[in-house]
């Protein structure tokens, strides 16, 4: 090689790996705490940690025999009025214990995307499709900023127990309107914070009015209303406009 380019050459090699060493500014958009909860991350936004995310291996929790009592999910699901033929997303699915009684809502011709970030929970997911013969749940693996859906394909999106883990609220909430169709809804179902008497631990709470505060910042997105169906769980609904 000319003498001239050579180190030219080895400047390009090397400068991917340099960029990647070099110290990331922080993100305005996030706080990061030393002091803070123990079941959360020590990041914060707007003002609320983030909980750390529900591992695959308490899988079975989410299908814990009792939850159709506690949750009353039929009344979740009776409250949403899906219709024949939609296409939703739901979105951090875990074990697929909604998705399952969303796919018998819109019926064959009707999708639900399971999505998901632990390949794990869309493997117990997949698993249980099988079990029960269900064949419109597709299995969609995301990241924490993109739940990988197709553009304007949705719907609904909905989050059952699963905003408040979001590392990138902002971000994924983002994606998630790229993936919804006009008038669109998104559906978040939190644990009261408002109540001391539900049983769930802090950072896994939300109050409706951190949910409005922090979809305040999505131009996108229209404040539909708030559902009082639940017995431990708020039911707030957003639209695409
Ligand atoms: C408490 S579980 C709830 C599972 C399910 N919705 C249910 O109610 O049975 C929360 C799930 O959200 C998933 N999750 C967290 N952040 C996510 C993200 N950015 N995208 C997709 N899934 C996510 C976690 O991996 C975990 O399986």
């Amino acid at each position: 090689m000319n003498r001239l380019l050579a180190p030219l050459f080895l400047a390009a090699l090397l400068a991917p790996a340099l960029a990647d060493e070099a110290p990331k500014p922080p993100d305005p958009r996030y706080e990061t705490r030393a002091e803070h909860d123990r079941n959360g991350i020590g990041k914060f936004f707007m003002g609320r940690e983030i909980a750390r995310v529900m591992g695959h291996q308490a899988a079975d929790w989410l299908e814990r025999p009792e939850r159709e009592a506690e949750e009353r999910t039929d009344l979740l699901l009776e409250s949403l009025a899906f219709r024949d033929g939609e296409v939703v997303a739901d979105i951090g699915c875990g074990s697929g214990f909604i998705s399952r009684k969303i796919s018998k809502k819109i019926g064959a011709k009707g999708t639900v995307y399971g999505v998901e970030i632990q390949q794990e929970m869309l493997d117990l997911l997949m698993k249980r499709m099988a079990m029960f013969r269900i064949e419109n749940v597709q299995p969609v693996l995301g990241t924490t900023t993109d739940p990988k859906v197709p553009p304007a394909s949705c719907d609904t999106m909905i989050m059952v127990d699963v905003y408040h883990e979001f590392d990138f609220p902002y971000e994924m909430i983002r994606s998630m309107i790229a993936g919804l169709k006009k008038g669109g809804r998104i559906v978040f179902v939190e644990y009261r914070k408002e109540d001391p008497k539900v049983p769930i631990k802090e950072v896994h709470k939300m109050s409706e009015a951190q949910v409005k505060k922090e979809m305040s910042v999505h131009p996108e997105l229209a404040y539909a209303e708030t559902l009082p169906t639940l017995p431990r769980q708020h039911i707030i609904v957003f639209k695409k406009k």
